[in-house]
């Protein structure tokens, strides 16, 4: 079929087998350009492996460290006249790419929340890898069936204490105008969020995995938080999603509790604002993210997630003498680059001055609008989107 971008707000229905291959080409050719990560991971777990920062995690362990990787996701298969998700589509791609150069990868794609994927995965460790040395955990769902209550949590995006109001982008049309968001009306909206996007999870996997005797000896774990500028503040650090990522941050320490006994550590990592599936829906943050572009793109320090989380791994998790670096409350900054000084004044000015009509001018609106359309496979010079394509592609390796 002919396979066109089709736009519903911040959601895109469709996307490009072709187009999805050549973003995972790119990124794995950005990973081999970066040479290999010295004492890398060899065997990893990826939990939220097929798109955004999970995926460029298990494409930074397979390229840039020849790691075995196991990726977990929820996403959705082609059938005729029905395009897959991207995410399905970057995991056909990316397993064709590893098994091409010898690696192995296999996929699991199921609901991470619940019981019988973690059994599934452990499974899958027993028989093909015996261990793993690495489990990145890079989940971003709106909702999770909680495994040992059977209560369906929603999480919101919402301020806490007061309503906030400020701009907004509207990215497809570059309409600039004002939001106002309501306060949660009660604490269960929190507690909701947090059962989602906390720590709770990440905590029931290591648990698991660890019971199971198939986390090796320094086994390293990773999950990803944000924290962003102040006038994100309201809507994000300090509202809802925010208090997930305190619960999130605050698993650290039991979590290295359980992992004591196999030499083990867990970090938070907090990483860049970038365009992604999950941060398109947050208010306010697409407005940001192309004012943040357009500063760092021109200071010449943009980073994509592929480039970050390279980083991550070369310069922060798996360094010559092996030290980690941390900020003072324990975390992995990866986000330093976007939150330097200049870069955030300059960011502050643009954002005071931005209308509808000088958008285009003093933002990277279009760097954004091409980011998320790669997302799903579109605007790729080298794929010709008017030919037919076969929409029906598997994941070689699915369990
Ligand atoms: P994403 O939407 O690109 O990726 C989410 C992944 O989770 C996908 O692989 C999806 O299949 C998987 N997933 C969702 N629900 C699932 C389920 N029930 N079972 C199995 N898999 C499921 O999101 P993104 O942006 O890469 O987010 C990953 C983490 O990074 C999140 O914790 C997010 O808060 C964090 N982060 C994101 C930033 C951003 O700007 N996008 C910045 C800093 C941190
Ligand atoms: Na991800």
């Amino acid at each position: 079929m002919i396979i066109q971008p089709r736009v519903r707000g911040f959601i895109c229905l469709t996307s490009h087998p072709e187009g999805t291959a050549q973003h995972i080409k790119n990124q794995i050719e950005y990973v081999k350009s970066k040479g290999k990560i010295a004492n890398g991971p060899k065997k990893v777990l990826v939990i939220g492996a097929s798109t955004g920062f999970g995926l460029a995690s298990r494409i930074s362990a397979a390229f840039g460290s020849d790691a075995a990787t196991i990726g977990v996701f929820f996403e959705k298969p082609a059938a005729p006249g029905k395009p897959g998700t991207a995410g399905w589509y970057n995991s056909a791609a990316f397993e064709n790419e590893a098994h091409a150069a010898g690696l192995y990868a296999k996929s699991i794609n199921g609901d991470a929340f619940s019981d019988e994927v973690k059994a599934k995965t452990i499974e899958l460790i027993k028989q093909d890898l015996g261990q793993v040395d690495l489990v990145v955990y890079s989940l971003a769902s709106p909702r999770r069936t909680h495994p040992k209550t059977g209560v369906a949590h929603a999480s919101v995006l919402k301020p806490i204490g007061q309503p906030f109001t400020d701009k907004t982008v509207d990215f497809h049309s570059g309409v600039v105008s004002d939001i106002s968001i309501n306060p949660v009306e009660s604490d269960e909206d929190i507690a909701n969020t947090v059962a989602v996007m906390g720590g709770e999870d990440w905590k029931f996997w290591i648990e698991e995995l660890k019971a199971a005797g198939v986390l090796a000896d320094g086994v390293k774990t990773v999950a990803y938080s944000y924290i962003g500028p102040e006038l994100t503040y309201p809507i994000y650090r300090n509202g809802t999603i925010g208090r997930a990522k305190d619960d999130l941050e605050g698993t650290v320490p039991v979590i290295n509790d359980i992992l004591k006994d196999v030499n083990g550590i867990s970090y938070v990592s907090v990483n860049k604002a970038l365009v992604t599936q999950s941060s398109s829906a947050i208010p306010v943050v697409p407005l940001y993210i192309s004012l943040l572009y357009k500063v760092m793109k021109e200071k010449g320090i943009h980073e994509g997630t592929i480039e970050q989380i390279q980083r991550l791994f070369a310069e922060r998790l798996y360094t010559a003498d092996g030290q980690v670096a941390l900020d003072e409350k324990g975390r992995i900054r990866v986000d330093d680059l976007e939150m330097r000084e200049d870069i955030q004044a300059e960011v502050a000015k643009l954002w005071e001055q931005a209308t509808t009509e000088n958008l285009e001018e003093i933002s990277d609106i279009a760097g954004y609008r091409n980011d998320f359309f790669n997302l799903f496979g579109f605007n790729f010079p080298e794929v010709n989107y008017e030919a037919d394509t076969n929409e029906v592609v598997n994941v070689p390796s699915i369990e």
